[in-house]
């Protein structure tokens, strides 16, 4: 992101010299005449605070539209809404437990043709892309096991499908996947666009009109938008999110060499970037989870602190028990989102609950 930090992309304000973006709670309008309204008519379809996150949300993506819901799987939900019945898709295999839900128990009752292939070995990603092929859906980083297909090849492979990128793990600090050739990007902003465990959130970013006036219209029919109360505090995590990915990075980098070294630990998982680490422990994983004094147990990622999952009972536990297991969504699998905390106190704590 470097030179596009919310700083430099933040618009001054010249009415009041506002630094800060204000909250506009007017669910509605006064109109002139009926059906003359000065300008904005009802919250739902627009909101000023909304307007200028949204602008810097495409910013800070490097697209041309941004969009936001009031959660990631609303944002997921409106994306899919532009499929017909018949559509053919394919989806990575490693991806969030909520995507494959919707698709399964929502989206294929609408006759969508639902596939998975593993995004990373693209001769078989290739082979399963036809004609009828209307939608590819991955992960920038992978979902649990931290996997980074790579989003420029696969677009050169796509055909005439909408490549759809999730950036939720990897954030534009580090990717921006419409450079390298993603049709659209979708965030859970509840994790490190917000930074902060307090809000849930979610975005769809995209350059293309035709696609983006079909978002616009979904966005509004459906209604998943987000407060503006919750608006302000992304546009708060936002100020940060250079300083706590470089932190992230820094602590999760730590970890993942601290768990390689341990007898404890079989398997490591890490892109080298971000704050999540994965791996599989040789130890009874209730006792683990239960020694942990500053890590908490609990859902999500993305935060100032650090927080520990195990997908199989948790984020993935919607997911039928052969699916997990052909995705090795093992009992043993934590997956841990590593906070801005001490290194030392952070590693003194996984140490404890490794013993
Ligand atoms: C990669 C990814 N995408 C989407 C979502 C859904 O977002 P939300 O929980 O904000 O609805 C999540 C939530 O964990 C996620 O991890």
């Amino acid at each position: 992101m470097k030179d596009e930090t919310y700083y430099v992309i933040q618009k001054k304000d010249n009415v009041l010299g506002l630094v800060n973006v204000p909250i506009y709670l007017s669910s509605t309008y006064r109109q002139l005449e009926p059906g003359k309204p000065i300008s904005y008519e009802y919250a739902r379809t627009q909101n000023p605070t909304r307007e200028i996150m949204e602008e810097i949300i495409a910013k800070i993506e490097g697209g041309k539209y941004g969009f936001l819901f009031s959660s990631g799987m609303s944002a997921i939900d409106t994306l899919l809404s532009i499929l017909n019945p018949n559509d053919h898709i394919l989806v990575d295999i490693d991806i969030y437990g909520g995507t494959y839900r919707i698709l399964e128990k929502l989206y294929r009752k609408f006759n969508i043709h639902i596939e998975y292939a593993d995004f990373t070995n693209l001769e078989e990603l290739s082979k399963k892309i036809n004609v009828n092929t209307r939608m590819l859906i991955v992960e920038t980083i992978s979902n649990p096991l931290l996997r980074t297909p790579n989003i420029e090849e696969i677009s050169k492979i796509k055909k005439n499908a909408i490549l759809v990128v999730d950036n939720t793990f990897a954030t534009p600090y580090y990717i921006k996947p419409l450079e390298f050739g993603a049709d659209i990007v979708v965030h859970s902003i509840t994790k490190y666009l917000s930074g902060h465990s307090d809000i849930v959130m979610g975005a769809i970013i995209l350059n293309n009109d035709k696609l983006a006036h079909d978002i616009k219209f979904y966005q509004n029919s459906k209604g998943g938008v987000p407060s503006p109360f919750d608006l302000f505090l992304l546009s708060r995590g936002l100020k940060t999110l250079h300083i706590r990915m470089e932190k992230h990075t820094q602590n999760a980098s730590r970890i993942s060499e601290f768990l390689k070294n341990h007898k404890n630990v079989s398997e490591v998982y890490y892109p080298g970037y971000s704050g999540m680490v994965s791996f599989r422990i040789k130890k009874d994983i209730i006792e683990f989870a239960k020694r942990l004094e500053i890590i908490t147990l609990g859902e999500s990622l993305g935060g100032v602190e650090s927080l520990l999952n195990v997908p199989y009972y948790m984020t993935h536990a919607s997911m039928p028990e052969e699916e997990r297991a052909k995705r090795g969504i093992t009992k043993n699998l934590v997956r841990l989102s590593v906070g801005i905390e001490n290194i030392e106190d952070l590693i003194k704590d996984l140490e404890n609950a490794l013993l």
